[in-house]
């Protein structure tokens, strides 16, 4: 086992869809400084979503080097690197000048839905969801790889490398000397098999995908990588890898089946620990993997999850905010939905890349429904607010359905849980109490918890978890009756936006 340090720091990177962050936590697991960098969005075409690789890594290493100045550290106190990251979204390099050959492709992309469609009516679908838990989808990493394969001309596949977000920074953290992903992010590749944790064949196969340019994949928890000396003056260990939801479900303690949380991110993620089985849902939730470790026999312990992926929630209120201006701040939303008694009639579907589960598809597009004159700016909002709440419940009734008893309460984080309107009325529709702790940044706590315990800066998870506080529990009210009933009519709505472009 590992020698349990007493002193030292961890530096926890949060490399999200919108932006990149670097948090410092010492040695009792408190947040010391931190640093944050928006990302640029590149929308070449309408439904199409792109990062540019370079700014990834120029900004993470900015965002490091701010965070240890402000924390008034130095780099060698530093015990070790948590990553985690934004799933799916991937990329090519080249092996020896290390340029990426083509901006990265972000989960939200819609381009490779012609593709997908196709395997489909191939009749691939079962065999994909029985090697990779997942739906054809173009969320996954599988057909956007395809892509840059088809589309990046003159490409020498000798000289090339492929990966996710967690895999190119951990490329360059380590001067270019590793090479390697974990389970969970290997787990949204669509190419990973999930009984056997290996890059499965067969999928390589349907995809064409050269095994040789993807990474070695690893447990979540365990030695990746030391960082090139030049890079930040010391060779600090980089200890766990884990995709953003998996992250969050650690650092909520959520480590064991009946535990569940929900990040109202840019897209709501909501996610159940199964154990180590791999449960199959009958409502198209997705099997994925939580996070693995090797015990010191070198035993690999597959922790399984369950997935409710909604592609699009805070950022409808960004859309409120940014395009349709009705609104100055996120936290405005708050007020004016509790300006009105009711919905006014109006309901919403956050359609804007297609919907994730349960409907998958990838041709739904977004739609205000039952706009009358009477319909005020409060209205729209509300249902908004109260979409972003019926997708959760959907998922959840689909989670208790795949599930031997029902889940008893929702475990929060994200910007989106900041509006306390949108929380209880959460709790009113899924008549469970919810839990928001003080601490929201979750994701990049459990990237740092990860870390810490894999180096040996802690030694025992439950305690480490214990320490949350709970900042608010939102309990089910008897505004339950209406907002329940009102849930039907929005599945309707939903009805109607399936398949709306062909
Ligand atoms: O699957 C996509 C998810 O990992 C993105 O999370 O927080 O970067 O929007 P976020």
């Amino acid at each position: 086992g590992s020698k349990t340090l007493s002193s030292g720091y961890i530096l926890a990177l949060d490399l999200g869809t919108t932006g990149n962050r670097a948090f410092i936590f010492n040695a009792a697991g408190k947040i010391v400084a931190q640093a944050y960098k928006e990302l640029t969005q590149y929308y070449p075409q309408p439904g199409w979503l792109e990062h540019d690789p370079k700014e990834i890594w120029q900004d993470t290493y900015w965002v490091m080097q701010t965070a240890i100045a402000n924390a008034q550290i130095s780099p060698s106190e530093i015990a070790a690197i948590g990553l985690t990251v934004q799933r799916e979204t991937c990329l090519l390099w080249d092996k020896t000048t290390g340029e990426p050959l083509h901006k990265a492709i972000v989960w939200q992309d819609r381009r490779t839905a012609p593709l997908c469609h196709e395997l489909q009516s191939q009749g691939y679908a079962q065999e994909i969801y029985d090697r990779t838990g997942l739906v054809i989808d173009a969320y996954f990493s599988a057909t956007k790889l395809r892509w840059l394969l088809d589309h990046i001309s003159g490409l020498d596949l000798n000289n090339v490398l492929a990966g996710t977000i967690d895999t190119w920074i951990l490329w360059k953290l380590t001067g270019g000397r590793v090479h390697a992903t974990d389970h969970s992010n290997a787990s949204r590749t669509m190419l990973m098999n999930l009984k056997t944790c290996n890059w499965d064949e067969q999928l390589l196969d349907i995809f064409q995908i050269p095994a040789h340019i993807l990474p070695q994949i690893q447990p979540s928890l365990g030695k990746f990588g030391i960082t090139d000396t030049n890079l930040l003056g010391a060779a600090i260990p980089i200890t766990a890898i884990l995709g953003d939801q998996q992250a969050a479900l650690f650092g909520h303690g959520c480590d064991r089946p009946g535990l569940m949380k929900c990040t109202y991110g840019t897209g709501s993620f909501l996610v159940a620990h199964t154990g180590n089985n791999i449960i199959r849902s009958q409502h198209q939730l997705i099997s994925t993997i939580a996070w693995t470790q090797a015990n010191s026999q070198q035993q690999l312990n597959i922790g399984y999850a369950l997935e409710g992926s909604m592609f699009t929630s805070g950022a409808c209120i960004q859309w409120l905010r940014d395009s349709l201006k009705i609104i100055k701040t996120a936290a405005e939303t708050e007020t004016m939905a509790k300006q009105v008694a009711d919905n006014g009639g109006v309901y919403f579907v956050p359609a804007f890349s297609g919907l994730g589960a349960p409907y998958w598809d990838m041709n739904a597009r977004g739609a205000f429904f039952g706009i009358t004159a009477s319909v005020q700016t409060q209205h729209l909002v509300r249902a908004v607010l109260e979409a972003i709440a019926y997708q959760v419940l959907e998922v959840v009734q689909a989670i208790n359905a795949s599930c031997s008893s029902p889940m008893q309460r929702l475990i929060v984080d994200g910007g989106a849980c900041e509006n306390n309107f949108l929380m209880q009325f959460q709790a009113d529709v899924l008549g469970i109490p919810i839990e928001r702790p003080i601490m929201r940044d979750t994701t990049v706590q459990g990237a740092a918890f990860a870390a810490g315990l894999a180096v040996g800066l802690w030694d025992n998870y439950t305690t480490l978890v214990n320490q949350r506080q709970i900042d608010r529990i939102f309990e089910p009210t008897e505004a339950s009756n209406s907002a329940r009933a009102n849930f039907a009519t929005w599945q309707k709505a939903v009805q109607r936006t399936l398949g709306w472009v062909c």
